[in-house]
């Protein structure tokens, strides 16, 4: 038999947190024969919720789940970790300044970057998905610096999955036969959804979405805007953000970067940048890559219109601006309300 992989999920106490350490649990994550070990991180308000998870995790009788750690000890959730999905964030509360918010994040991301980079396996593979969390990654990469730097991504996977839904349900075609659209840049509303590239099996074989689809003005309006505002959409319907959703995408993005991606598909996530695609070394941004043995690598080579590099270029300047001491002092005022 396997030897367990110990998973870290911080902030298992909330919304996203409920809906994914079940699927972790259940094999959706690294697969149906993969034992795991979930190791949970919240803070302590939070901490008699966390054991009441802890409570149904058992009760779940789950038989790959060989054991549950359950603590608002940073150390102790980390150690030994072999992924690390980081979900836990400081949410804005009414009354508060940003720039409150986007510091206490910041804090929160140096003293998790040096507890992994201390305490977790050297190899581990590290996941954020709490925002802003392009930015939250690249802070946490800057604390770990011993942690290889491609081992550290953020989530843009919800928006890729996203994309394929809509085209999906505008062609009324299964979403299993839609593949190879890309979302460049930062997982806010700048993100650039990219259908150039992307196909769909019918039963001729495979063609483009654009000549599928036929509407040019729907694929560059629409189809874009709805990817981009969806977040905003299911909070309005749910009064809650996206917590199932965000979930398996987390599910899906470390089961392709552990397991790789199947051959001619590859799907987006939030790497550091080596300036491919003249996008500013040193950013976390959103590519398409695939991956094989435990290695993602950037798609290369793909051919962008002008369309297309004036949105990742304008995508690329939000997390430049990001970047900058004085952002997090507060600048930008919708810039943690524009994200889900
Ligand atoms: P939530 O508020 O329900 O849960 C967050 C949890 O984190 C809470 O239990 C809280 O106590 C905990 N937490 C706060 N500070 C912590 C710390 N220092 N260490 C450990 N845990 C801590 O929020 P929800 O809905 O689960 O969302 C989590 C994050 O994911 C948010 O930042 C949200 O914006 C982000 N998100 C990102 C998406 C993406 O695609 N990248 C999609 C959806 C949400």
């Amino acid at each position: 038999a396997k030897d367990a992989v110990r998973v870290l999920v911080t902030g298992a106490a909330g919304q996203i947190g409920y809906a994914l350490v079940p699927m972790i649990a259940r094999g959706a994550m690294l697969g149906s024969d993969q034992p795991v070990i979930l190791h949970m991180l919240d803070i302590p308000p939070a901490a008699e919720a966390l054991n009441g998870v802890k409570m149904e995790l058992i009760d779940a009788a789950l038989p790959l789940l060989k054991g549950v750690v359950a603590t608002t000890d940073v150390v102790e959730a980390c150690t030994s970790v072999n992924i690390a999905v980081m979900v836990g964030g400081f949410p804005r509360k009414v009354g508060m300044e940003r720039k409150d918010v986007m510091s206490k994040n910041v804090s929160i991301y140096k003293a998790q970057a040096s507890a992994l980079e201390q305490y977790a396996a050297k190899d581990c593979k590290v996941l954020v998905v709490a925002n802003p969390a392009n930015t939250n990654a690249l802070v946490l990469k800057e604390f770990a610096p011993s942690i290889p730097e491609k081992n550290i991504t953020c989530l843009t996977r919800l928006d890729h999955n996203r994309a394929l839904g809509q085209i999906s349900e505008r062609l009324n075609v299964e979403v299993s036969n839609v593949k190879n659209v890309i979302i460049w840049g930062n997982h806010s509303s700048t993100q650039y959804p990219d259908v150039n590239h992307a196909t769909v099996t019918i039963s001729t074989g495979e063609k483009s979405v654009r000549e599928l689809v036929a509407d040019d003005q729907w694929l560059n309006g629409e189809f874009i805007i709805t990817v981009q505002q969806r977040g905003a959409a299911i909070i309005k319907a749910r009064k809650l953000s996206s917590a199932l959703s965000a979930a398996s995408a987390a599910c899906d993005h470390i089961h392709d970067w552990v397991l790789g991606t199947p051959k001619g598909t590859w799907v987006s996530m939030g790497v550091y940048s080596d300036g491919s695609y003249g996008i500013p070394a040193g950013l976390i941004y959103s590519f398409p890559v695939t991956c094989a043995n435990g290695q993602w690598s950037i798609v290369q080579d793909l051919k962008i219109d002008k369309f297309s590099r004036a949105k990742m270029d304008a995508t690329a300047n939000e997390l430049i601006e990001e970047k900058t001491p004085g952002f997090i002092n507060g600048k930008s005022e919708d810039f943690l309300s524009k994200r889900e």
